[in-house]
Order: structure tokens, then sequence, then C-alpha cells
């Protein structure tokens, strides 16, 4: 379970994230929506210890993120807005080096890489340069790297953006696999039609401010749509 009590971050005098305080429960699939500069990335970043809050504080598991960095980003996948792969390794070497830095099992490295690289897809293009990658296998391949130390929570930045409508539907699909394992997924979207599809849980902020947290069911009970809930609030 993922605490966040009264998290606020202040850039200057500009308050990214006000007061927030939610409740994500283990093995949800957790949609974090808002307009542009409504502050997502922002919590994100603080959920996984890149980022300080000015006040306030985050609990995985009991685990204060702040005071445990290391801790938490072991148990932690996570997949920035802007994916980083270096061009000049190949899939499966890419792979090679995040399982490295995550001290993954040397006897069982190279049976996981070839799963992964199976299960997204990438196996046929697993031994050439990701400089040659299209936008959406490289996003694949990130996700397949952020996996690659069984993490038991996912937190996902816009992980829909700039995907075509067959990759989307892939990249959707992966983190239903995942959710359905056990694994927490959060991810910020703006694209409320693939968030609707997924979720279990929805929480929707506004200027850094909470509007809403509740199950999908009964957002969709109250409210018909997301996309009513979302324009009532933004
Ligand atoms: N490093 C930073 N320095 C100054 N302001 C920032 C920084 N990061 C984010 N902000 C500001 O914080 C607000 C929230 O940004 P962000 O969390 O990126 O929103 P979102 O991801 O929802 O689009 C915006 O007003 C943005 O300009
Ligand atoms: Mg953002």
């Amino acid at each position: 379970m993922i605490n966040i009590s009264h998290l606020t971050r202040k850039f200057n005098e500009n308050i990214a994230v006000d007061d927030l305080c939610l409740e994500i429960p283990d093995g949800s699939m957790f949609g974090f929506l808002g307009a542009n500069g409504a502050g997502k990335t922002t919590t994100l970043k603080m959920m996984m210890g890149l980022l300080q809050p000015t006040s306030g504080a985050i609990t995985i598991d009991g685990l204060n993120v702040a005071a445990n960095p290391i801790l938490i980003k072991s148990k932690v996948g996570y997949l920035p807005d802007e994916v980083f792969i270096y061009d000049y390794l190949t899939g499966k070497q890419f792979l090679n080096f995040v399982a490295d830095v995550y001290n993954v099992d040397s006897k069982i490295k190279e049976e996981k890489i070839n799963d992964l690289l199976g299960s997204f897809g990438l196996k046929d293009a697993a031994d050439e340069y990701t400089a040659n990658y299209s936008f959406g296998m490289k996003k694949k391949l990130a996700l397949a790297g952020i996996v690659i130390h069984n993490p038991s929570l996912l937190i996902l930045d816009e992980p829909f953006n700039g995907l075509d409508p067959q990759a989307t539907k892939d990249f959707r699909n992966m983190l239903k696999k995942m959710s359905d394992k056990g694994t927490t997924v959060i991810f910020s979207s703006h694209v409320l039609e693939v968030v609707e599809k997924l979720v279990t849980h929805v929480a929707i902020i506004n200027h850094g401010k909470l509007k809403i947290c509740d199950s999908i069911n009964n957002i969709m009970k109250n409210y018909e749509s997301l996309e009513k809930a979302f324009f009532s609030f933004t």
C-alpha cells in the first residue's frame, strides 16, 4: 500500500503539488490524471524518491520513501516521461546492462532477458542497435528494463505518450498482464479513453490539488464517464 500524506512541493513561489493526501491499494491499476502542469510528474518523482517533498511524506509498504532511497528503487520500476536508451547498445545489450545494475542473478539473467524480449515482442530486434528502433519499440524495451528486477510496484509517467494505436494496444495489454500477476501499477495520463479501459482506480488532480480519488466503478456510476468526471474538475 502506498500512502501519500499532506504532500507539498514548491518550486520557488509556484506550488506544483498542494497538500496531496492519497492511498493507493496493493494490486490496483491506478490512473493519475490531470491537465498539463497539474503536478503529475512532480508527484511521481517524489514517489520514486527522485525529488524531495517541501513537506509531507510518502510511504510504500510502511517505508518512508525519502529515508530509504536505495531500498525503494529496488522495489519499484519507474518509467520516466522521456524514455532514455543508449543508441549504441542492442536491445539485448541494454537489458544485460540494466540486469547488472539491479544485480540480477547471473544464473537466471540470460533466460530472463530472452523471456522479456519474447513477451515484449522484441525477439527479432534483440541484436539490432536501439538507434534503429521505432519510438514504440524503444518504449517497450524501456518497460522490459524496469521489470527485470521483478518490482512489486510500477510507476509510469505518461506511458502512452507518442504511441501509435497498435503500440498503445500492445502496451495496454502488457500493463494488464503485469497487473493480473499482482503488480501494483500507477500511471499518469491525459488520454482518457485508454485510462478508462485499463484502471481499477483513478485520482484527478488540478493545480496540484486532489479533486477526486475513487474506484473506476464508482466514478462511472456517479459521472457516467471518465471524461465527464475529468471536465467537472479541470
Ligand atoms: N524543476 C522544476 N522547476 C520549476 N518548476 C517546475 C519544475 N518541475 C515542474 N515545475 C512546475 O510544476 C508544475 C507541475 O509540473 P508537472 O509536475 O511537470 O506537471 P504534469 O506532469 O502534470 O504536466 C508546473 O507548473 C511546472 O511548471
Ligand atoms: Mg508530466
